[in-house]
């Protein structure tokens, strides 16, 4: 169906993502793939909104359901959207955060039912599913010193070390998709890290 390549980055908050996303796509520029990088939540206009919901501190009210929906809602417009067309047309999209996020954060982290989160999730990913996913793993400690504290990040250290967790189940259970990623060093070692799994497997 599609001819592009999906590539997602995972991990928490402030362990280096967006930072390596834009390495991998500079390096991808210099090797002349045709390449875009897009983000969840808010990869569209629509998601922007949703997004402005999502993190905002002051809706501290917003029920573990709504939270759920509305990252799904956010993932449904940018696949159909963003996504779908640019691989399609056989691009190689960069993604910051996608579904995994869903099941670590909603599921993990909050103790739902992962197979529920999955099925929300389904309906939204159109059966979409990247070829490989980069997941930077670091102490919660070191990671959250360097986020700013928008409404998920406010919360607990426990709490994303369940989300830390959680991802590392993922790892277990699709080891061939879900590459885990040591986030200590510079940006370069993490980087060299990353790059190494591309090439070597032949990613792109
Ligand atoms: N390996 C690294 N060592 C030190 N600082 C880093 C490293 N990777 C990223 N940073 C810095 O940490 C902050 C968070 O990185 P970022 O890529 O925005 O994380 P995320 O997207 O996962 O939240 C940024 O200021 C970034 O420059
Ligand atoms: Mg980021």
């Amino acid at each position: 169906m599609s001819s592009g390549v999906f590539i997602t980055f995972e991990g928490i908050d402030g362990v280096g993502k967006t930072t390596q996303l834009n390495k991998v796509y500079q390096k991808c520029i210099e090797l002349g793939y045709s390449v875009i990088k897009t983000r969840e939540p808010g990869g569209t206009n629509i998601g922007m909104r949703i997004r402005e919901l999502l993190l905002d501190p002051g809706l501290d009210e917003m029920a573990q359901h709504t939270e759920a929906l509305l990252y799904a809602a956010d993932r449904a417009q940018h696949i159909q959207e963003v996504i779908k067309p640019a691989l399609k047309s056989g691009n190689v999209v960069l993604c910051d955060r996608y579904l995994d996020s869903s099941i670590a954060y909603q599921g993990y982290g909050l103790d739902r039912d992962i197979a529920l989160i999955k099925e929300v999730n389904k309906w939204a990913i159109a059966g979409i599913m990247p070829k490989i996913t980069f997941c930077l793993d670091q102490e919660p400690e070191i990671a959250l010193k360097r986020t700013k504290g928008d409404r998920i990040e406010q919360r607990t250290i426990e709490y994303y070390r369940k989300v830390r967790a959680g991802y590392r189940h993922i790892a277990i259970s699709e080891p061939d998709r879900f590459c885990l990623i040591d986030a200590n060093g510079t940006v370069e070692q993490v980087f060299h890290r990353i790059w190494y799994i591309i090439a070597g497997r032949g990613i792109l």
